[in-house]
């Protein structure tokens, strides 16, 4: 038998592979397994890499089509070419697949391709993809084995990846629907609906609560957004639960019913997006018999150390609490890490941004209004519109906001909302300000090359601390 590995890495997903390049740097013999077949997760292979390739080149061509003209550009005729366009996502994860493969031999982790069970809490049991079995033992464990489609509950709609897909199968559709039916006006299906809909899709999404976004969203940015899709022809039915998905000749019949229950109605598609949210994935751990606790949520139980209630075996990203996002568990996979080689280590996780990668794009971080009302904190806003920008002007690209939530008797941001060209990475200044426990006045002080984007960030923060924009 070999010697222990000072960490073994279940998963190989953003907190996975992250976590195994860190600990290989700070001088852990580390080995990562991963029974995809392909490193990066979720995130890489079926998530956040190839969505964002159909969302950059489907804004592209609906670009092309809709808006050229009145920029002087004339062109004749726009075809699309779905074939090529989903080999340019596909050579994209490839590479960045790949990627990471590189990064592990430089680093030198130890990858093992196969399904990892535990035998004993510093015992594991791999079933190799290429045909038998292994073992390894390790003095620290993480379990990073992330997460997959939530199905529809009741089991009355079964995703056949074709004509009832999941983001998955809404990833590689192989012709442009007719009529799309999205369930779930949450992340997945704002983007994956953008996508079809730029494509030439009729697309109608169907959420059950009273606005889109998912949790966490702002409710005022959440109606701007719902507004500014739908004027780019989504059509949304809010307050609307979906009851049953029926395959009929060719089509699929999406029963709907009022939230309150009642007024039915039935919606015809060619194809049906299954987007009601992620779960969990610890199936074949057996976790049960080494005594690894999880909620009744399926996640697994953790102390603010990534601790599992088994000594010596932690966890992070989609398969433990929080926000299902890729560079949570990236933060999350370091933090463990250095807690397992220096016994400390520290995730913020009030300054975590989240970004929907719309066109705008809309993001945020820190708090919202509705938030902040529950909590009885006492709040002044900064708001300053792209419309009132000159670079958003001068590239014809003006919906959306930028609005700061500040602490009234402080000035302390508490949280930023972006609905706007590049709000993606705007972002990142309003996470750093967060972190850092800066003022709206620290922003509104600091020079912002003109004429950019940013500007409007500057100038909401400049509204925020002193109640006036000098552009808006
Ligand atoms: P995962 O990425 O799910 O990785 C876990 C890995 O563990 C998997 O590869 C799995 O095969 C492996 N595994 C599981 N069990 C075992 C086992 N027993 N043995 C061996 N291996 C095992 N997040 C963002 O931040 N930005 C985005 O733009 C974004 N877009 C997304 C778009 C879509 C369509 C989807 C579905 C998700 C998106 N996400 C995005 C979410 C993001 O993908 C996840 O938050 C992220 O991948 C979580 O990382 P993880 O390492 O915790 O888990
Ligand atoms: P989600 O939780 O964001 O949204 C699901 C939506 O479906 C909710 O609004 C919910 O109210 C609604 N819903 C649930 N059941 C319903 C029903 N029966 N009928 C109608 N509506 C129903 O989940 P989603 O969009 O599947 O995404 C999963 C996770 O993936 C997200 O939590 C997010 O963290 C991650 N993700 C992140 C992205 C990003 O960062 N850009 C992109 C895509 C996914």
């Amino acid at each position: 038998p070999s010697e222990p590995y000072d960490a073994v890495i279940i998963g190989g997903g953003p907190g996975g592979y992250v976590a195994a390049i860190k600990a290989a740097q700070l001088g852990l013999r580390t080995v990562c397994i991963e029974k995809r077949g392909a490193l990066g997760g979720t995130c890489l292979n079926i998530g956040c890499i190839p969505s964002k390739a159909m969302l950059h080149n489907s804004h592209i061509y609906h670009q092309t089509q809709h808006d050229l003209k009145k920029r002087g550009i004339d062109v004749d005729t726009v075809t699309l070419n779905l074939p090529t366009m989903l080999k340019a996502k596909e050579d994209a994860v490839t590479a960045l697949t790949k990627g990471i493969e590189t990064l592990f031999r430089q680093n030198k982790v130890d990858y093992i391709k196969g399904t990892a069970s535990f035998i004993s809490p510093t015992k594991i049991a791999v079933k190799l993809n290429d045909g038998g079995e292994t073992e390894v033992d390790g003095k620290n464990i993480i379990i990073a084995t992330g997460s997959d489609v939530t199905p529809f509950p009741g089991g009355a709609i079964e995703i056949d990846e074709k004509q009832i897909v999941s983001s998955t199968g809404a990833l590689e559709l192989q012709e442009v629907p007719k009529k799309m039916v999205v369930i779930g006006g949450g992340i997945i299906g704002l983007e994956m609906g953008s996508v079809w809909s730029r494509l030439g899709a009729e697309v109608t999404v169907v959420e059950f609560l009273g606005g889109i976004g998912g949790a966490g969203i702002d409710e005022e940015t959440a109606k701007q957004f719902q507004k500014i899709l739908a004027k780019q022809g989504l059509k949304f039915k809010l307050n609307t639960k979906v009851l049953s998905a029926d395959k009929q000749d060719g089509k699929v019949f999406v029963k709907t019913e009022s939230a309150k229950g009642g007024k039915e109605e039935t919606l015809e598609a060619d194809v049906v997006l299954v987007a009601v949210g992620r779960r969990p994935v610890t199936t074949g751990l057996n976790l049960e018999n080494i005594g690894v606790e999880v909620d009744s949520k399926g996640r697994i139980v953790i102390d603010d150390q990534y601790n599992t209630s088994v000594k010596g075996i932690r966890c992070i990203g989609d398969v433990t609490f929080g926000p299902m996002l890729a560079h949570k568990a990236e933060e999350e996979g370091i933090a463990a890490v250095e807690h397992i080689k220096a016994g400390h280590g520290h995730v913020n996780y009030g300054a975590i941004p989240s970004v929907v990668y719309t066109h705008p794009e809309v993001a945020w971080v820190g708090k919202t209004e509705q938030e902040l009302k529950a909590a009885g904190v006492q709040y002044k806003l900064g708001k300053f519109p792209f419309l009132a920008n000159s670079r958003a002007k001068t590239v014809s690209d003006t919906d959306g906001q930028v609005k700061f939530i500040v602490e009234k008797e402080t000035d302390r941001i508490l949280g930023v909302h972006i609905i706007g060209p590049n709000a993606g990475e705007m972002i990142a200044e309003a996470v750093l300000a967060v972190e850092y426990g800066a003022s709206a006045e620290d922003v509104g002080r600091t020079s912002h090359a003109h004429p950019t984007l940013s500007e409007a960030f500057k100038e909401s923060a400049l509204q925020a601390y002193c109640g006036k924009a000098i552009h808006f």
